[in-house]
């Protein structure tokens, strides 16, 4: 056991033993660096005014992504590299291309969310150097500007992709065989770490059977994955968390297995990686990911802190659980699996025992020939959560029937949960209009859902109806004899 992380900074190796479990990563590199070119807007994930780069060696190399500073947790960081917008213009003041492109396009005014575009783009050219207007506007999804204005910053991303800058600029593209080897250093004798600062504890364990020890001896501890949540109950709750367990170094649940009925993801694949693998397989599952958060969220957040926290808003379990999705849970002494929807028992109440954690998730494909589709409703297309998300997953017979189908949404209860009065007036009968206008009624025997500041009760209500009707839209293929709803109808 040891009591310290080790990463690397810009170009410095850290050793840190003298951090609490709940310090984050921009009050360190702006209070205790003073690093304060990362800046602190909105201290939730939101505004990108705190993204940095963070480096971590995967199978295909040396993997840089943009992440939120302000909610990112210092114990996070073992065996990673960090970088700030400090590390991009050379020694002589030279800018970096990116920078340099922001400059020429006028892409800065107050200039408070320029480094958080800066790094956004940064990651971007590293990840793609050619990307299109559509990659460049998803890159930017988690940076807000409020005085510039998008165009010229997507326009300095033009640029860059126009001028293909020569790598040999480029700190991280110059230092990457000796960077991956200096973490590869640090990773090569894996330990369980764990720090103490004024009595409270962040533990790093060297495995995840070293996970599930320490769980089973702390079940009280507050397991961190990517933070995207528990972040905030730090930043916006001031919440004091001891101990903390940090589970997203553990590349044993970041694995993903493509097989031939469906997809395995391990709890840590965060939402960035499955959706690469989604969008392959499950397109409209994939699709849905591009709706979570922006791009430093989902590089963050995971599959599985989405499942275990048991929010009646989050996005992947309405999906899931119209899939047919099976959950596996984990402790010491074992393993069991259950269906998805079984895993939420109530609000803020999980079938999940003390020192038992998320491991994976099994995702079914569609049946061959099966129509799949989700639908999150939401007041902005980008960085915003839902007020429903509706999932429909329908097999119809060779006579155009019903064989079976499963519905499920979010933020229409305390749970997500499926509509199983809905799916038992459809099963069986004609896939046609008359079929479908005549269950809509039968969402009311699912679903009381309440008002809230995102919806009332009676948009979440008669949204969830028409997202019958836009499926059944979408997946009938003959014109429907269609019926405007008036609000009496509904
Ligand atoms: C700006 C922003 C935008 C967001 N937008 C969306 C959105 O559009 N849709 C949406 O659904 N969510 C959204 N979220 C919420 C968040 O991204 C998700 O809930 C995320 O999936 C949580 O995963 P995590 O790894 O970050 O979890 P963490 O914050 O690390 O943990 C969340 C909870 O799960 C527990 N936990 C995590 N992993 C495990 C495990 N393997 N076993 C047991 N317990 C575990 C933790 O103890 C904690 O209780 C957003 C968050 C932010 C900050
Ligand atoms: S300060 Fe706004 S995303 Fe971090
Ligand atoms: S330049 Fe002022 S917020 Fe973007």
């Amino acid at each position: 056991m040891t009591s310290a992380i080790r990463f690397i900074l810009n170009g410095e190796d850290i050793v840190l033993g003298d951090f609490g479990p709940t310090e984050t990563l921009l009050d360190y590199l702006r209070l205790k660096r003073r690093l304060t070119g990362t800046k602190e807007g909105c201290a939730e994930g939101d505004c990108g005014a705190c993204t940095v780069l963070v480096g971590r060696v995967t199978g295909t190399g040396l993997c840089y992504e943009g992440v939120n500073a302000c909610i990112r947790l210092l114990g996070s960081l073992h065996g990673t590299h960090v970088v700030t917008v400090e590390h991009l213009a050379g020694k002589d003041g030279r800018l970096h291309p990116v920078q340099q492109a922001m400059v020429d396009c006028h892409g800065s005014q107050c200039g408070f969310c320029t480094p958080g575009f800066v790094m956004a783009l940064y990651g971007l050219w590293l990840a793609n150097p050619t990307p299109g207007r559509q990659q460049i506007e998803s890159a930017l999804q988690g940076n807000l500007c409020r005085c510039t204005g998008y165009e010229p910053i997507v326009k300095a991303a033009e640029q860059v992709a126009r001028e293909r800058p020569s790598a040999l600029f480029d700190p991280l593209e110059r230092d990457r065989t000796q960077i991956m080897a200096r973490l590869w250093a640090i990773r090569a004798e894996p330990q369980t770490i764990t720090v103490e600062k004024d009595g409270a504890r962040a533990i790093v364990p060297a495995s995840l059977a070293d996970f599930a020890e320490i769980l089973a001896q702390e079940p009280t501890a507050t397991v961190v994955a990517g933070a995207t949540d528990v972040g905030l109950w730090v930043t916006k709750q001031m919440r004091l968390l001891d101990p903390v367990v940090f589970i997203n170094h553990l590349t044993e649940l970041q694995e993903i297995e493509i097989g031939e009925t469906g997809l395995v993801i391990g709890a840590g694949v965060s939402y960035a990686r499955a959706q690469q693998a989604l969008v392959d397989d499950i397109p409209a599952l994939g699709q849905l990911i591009d709706r979570i958060g922006g791009g430093q969220v989902r590089a963050m957040g995971t599959i599985g802190g989405n499942i275990a926290n048991g929010s009646p808003i989050g996005d992947m379990p309405p999906p899931l659980i119209a899939l047919g999705a099976r959950l596996t849970l984990r402790s010491h002494s074992g393993r069991r699996t259950m269906p998805l929807e079984n895993y939420f028992l109530a609000y803020g109440r999980q079938d999940r025992l003390p020192g038992e954690f998320v491991e994976k998730v099994f995702v079914p494909r569609p049946a061959e020939g099966g129509q799949f589709a989700v639908y999150k409703i939401s007041k902005r297309r980008d960085e915003d959560i839902s007020a429903l998300c509706g999932a429909f997953n329908l097999d119809l017979d060779a006579d155009n029937r019903v064989a079976a189908i499963r519905i499920a949404f979010g933020g229409m209860a305390a749970t997500p949960k499926r509509a199983t009065h809905v799916e038992e007036a459809l099963l069986g009968q004609p896939w046609q209009w008359s079929t479908v206008s005549a269950v809509r009624d039968a969402f009311d025997e699912d679903y009381q859902p309440l008002t809230d500041w995102r919806a009332t009760a009676d948009y979440r209500s008669l949204a969830a109806k028409n997202l019958l009707t836009r499926f059944f839209l979408e997946t009938a293929g003959a014109p429907a004899q269609l019926h405007r709803f008036e609000p009496e109808d509904a």
